[in-house]
């Protein structure tokens, strides 16, 4: 649990303000963030990299809200963006164009023109088609591209088989080999500048090994460019740096980057990253309130106001959140915690044992910063949670709770019914 979250006098706070009074006056389910938290581990991140050129991005796709993306910007931080929707977000929320990069594989050409259109900083290339379309919008509209390649290394990054991107089945990325010979090619292409490299490897990674292979052949291929003439420079490791969710030990970003510098510093490159899970994972609860207790056969379940629409992660990905009673008391008993929503799978804790929380209690689903709201969906025509920022004794609705409106929002019934 970040320090941001703890018990004061029996009760649980974010920062300075009890979650119990942010239950009552923003309802439930709620998302709760703490500014100390995303700033320290902004911060931690940043210190990290000291001593190297480098540029700390927040990976917006973790959680977008404008009020996180607004502090991180204050910070100084960049942005790792992958959609047009992203890149509005992060333009509405006061980023520096400068400061932004641009992932995904499937970028439309209205997204590519929409980043030329900022002068972003970087566009991470994923394919050779990719990079010619890029080519042909800039030569259009009287534009340049600056590009880097996203290499895969070829590593696994021994995380959860749908958050591990760098092996060489995965979707992402181009071979090293293909992006030499593409690289060679680049001479040809008029209005694209090739000045960086770009891997992401994966995500909730745990272990050093994995960063530290995949960045020295990253590496290596920065220094091969160089030798080859081609002015390279930025070299971006990409994200995916872990966090506790429940007893996982996770190497520091200072542990990290130590691990890394020397490739790193061999390149004579300015380093970027793109962490999103890391800055915001820990500063991020759910408040969720038990509607009913019940008994079926042997089970126990404690029914919850928020579900799996609301928090994907324990039903796609299996994923482990610890669940916290809002009073320090203590009594726990075996159950499940589920959601209201019409499919089995609909649980937020699986087999554990949790809080003895009575009907009308509410609970806590911490480490739900990152990747929580953001994959948030309408499923069973549920309206999406508000979202609420603490900073010290003061707190803020960031997001207001969707309305039944908001639900049937742009749908349309035609003439012809
Ligand atoms: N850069 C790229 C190119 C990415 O694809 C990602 C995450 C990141 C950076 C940020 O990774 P992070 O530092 O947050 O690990 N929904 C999953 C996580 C999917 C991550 C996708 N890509 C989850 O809830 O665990």
């Amino acid at each position: 649990m970040d320090d941001s979250f703890s018990y004061v006098e029996g009760g649980l706070r974010c920062e300075g303000v009890a979650l119990d009074e942010i239950s009552k006056g923003a309802g439930t389910p709620t998302y709760v963030y703490s500014y100390a938290a995303l700033e320290r581990s902004y911060r931690e991140l940043d210190e990290a990299f000291s001593g190297l050129d480098h540029l700390v991005c927040y990976a917006a796709k973790a959680n977008g809200n404008l009020a996180i993306m607004r502090a991180l910007a204050s910070f100084g931080a960049g942005v790792d963006i992958v959609s047009g929707g992203e890149l509005y977000r992060a333009m509405r929320s006061g980023f520096d164009p400068k400061k932004v990069v641009f992932a995904g594989v499937g970028k439309t050409e209205d997204e590519l023109m929409a980043g030329l259109g900022e002068r972003i900083l970087l566009f991470n290339v994923e394919s050779a088609s990719e990079l010619e379309t890029l080519e042909r919008l800039a030569g259009r509209h009287g534009k340049r591209a600056r590009v880097s390649l996203r290499v895969n290394p070829d590593v696994d990054a021994e995380t959860h088989e749908h958050v591990s991107t760098g092996h060489g089945a995965s979707k992402f990325g181009i071979p090293i080999e293909e992006a030499l010979r593409l690289a060679e090619t680049i001479g040809q292409y008029r209005n694209v500048d090739l000045i960086g490299v770009h891997q992401h490897i994966g995500s909730q990674i745990s272990k050093l090994a994995p960063f530290v292979e995949s960045v020295e052949k990253s590496a290596g291929l920065v220094e091969e460019l160089k030798r080859r003439g081609l002015d390279v420079k930025y070299f971006n490791i990409g994200g995916g740096l872990g966090i506790r969710y429940k007893d996982e030990e996770i190497p520091t970003p200072k542990e990290l980057v130590v691990a890394v510098r020397p490739a790193l510093e061999a390149t004579g490159a300015k380093i970027l990253c793109e962490m999103g899970r890391y800055v915001a994972g820990n500063a991020g609860v759910l408040l969720t309130r038990v509607l009913y207790r019940k008994r079926t056969g042997e089970k126990s379940f404690l029914v919850a106001d928020a579900g799996m629409n609301d928090l994907l992660r324990p039903a796609l990905y299996d994923a482990y959140h610890d669940v916290r009673s809002l009073r320090e008391d203590g009594s726990v008993a075996p159950a499940d915690l589920v959601g209201p929503v019409c499919e089995s799978g609909d649980r937020l804790a699986r087999d554990r044992e949790l809080p003895d929380a009575a009907e009308g209690d509410v609970l806590a689903v911490m480490g739900a910063g990152a990747y929580g709201f953001s994959m948030a969906s309408n499923y069973n025509s549920r309206r999406r949670p508000a979202e609420v920022l603490v900073r010290g004794d003061r707190w803020a609705v960031v997001r207001e709770r969707e309305s039944y409106a908001d639900l049937v929002k742009g749908e349309l019934v035609p003439a012809f019914l």
